[in-house]
């Protein structure tokens, strides 16, 4: 019997100029452009979130999603998906159900830990400068690069002018 592959990890997130993921528990600024990038990409697949996250996201979720929550508590009720205690055991899991891609959608925490294994990254950045709590880390230069970006101005609805762009890791120097 062959083992199961592990899922493609992609990592998904809005971030400020300064790299700000949230303030106080909110993300501090409001771009349904960007919300709506958010839904249709999310939509149907299988998400990995924090605790702190999933949370705040309560009601967000489609049937159509299947959540995974990395939490220490692995009693927490997670309607429409699971509780794991760690990453491991999370990917373990979406191996096991043969799922293709996990999208992660933060929050910080999350991000950090799986950042060193993601196979891409879908970055939204709100070109302002915000005070937060709650940041994005770096991508080595080394180790991602830029497959495709696409600008977007500000209208009556989006305040601020934004960007969405797709990193890949770089393998063998490509
Ligand atoms: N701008 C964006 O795109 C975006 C996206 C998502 C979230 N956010 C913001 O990010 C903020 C939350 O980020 P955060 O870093 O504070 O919290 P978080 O990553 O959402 O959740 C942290 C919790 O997740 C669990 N956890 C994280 N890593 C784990 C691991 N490796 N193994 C087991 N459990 C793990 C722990 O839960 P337990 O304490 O239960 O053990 C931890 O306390 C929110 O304010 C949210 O609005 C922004």
């Amino acid at each position: 019997m062959t083992a199961p592959i592990a899922p493609r990890l992609v990592l998904i997130a809005a971030i400020s100029q300064n790299r700000v993921l949230a303030a106080d528990g909110k993300i501090p600024w409001r771009m349904p452009r960007d919300t709506a990038h958010f839904r249709a990409r999310a939509a149907g697949h299988w998400l990995l979130l924090g605790r702190r996250t999933f949370e705040q996201m309560r009601g967000w979720f489609k049937p159509d999603q299947v959540l995974l929550v990395l939490t220490k508590e692995t009693a927490l009720s997670v309607s429409g998906g699971h509780a794991r205690a760690s990453l491991a055991e999370a990917v373990e899991l979406a191996s096991a159900q043969g799922v293709a891609e996990l999208l992660v959608c933060g929050g910080g925490s999350v991000y950090q830990a799986t950042l060193p294994l993601g196979d891409e990254v879908i970055l939204t950045t709100v070109e302002a400068e915000f005070e937060g709590d709650v940041f994005f880390p770096e991508l080595p230069p080394e180790q991602w690069r830029i497959q495709t970006e696409t600008h977007f101005p500000p209208d009556e609805n989006n305040p601020h002018a934004m960007r969405i762009t797709h990193w890949l890791r770089s393998r063998n120097g490509n």
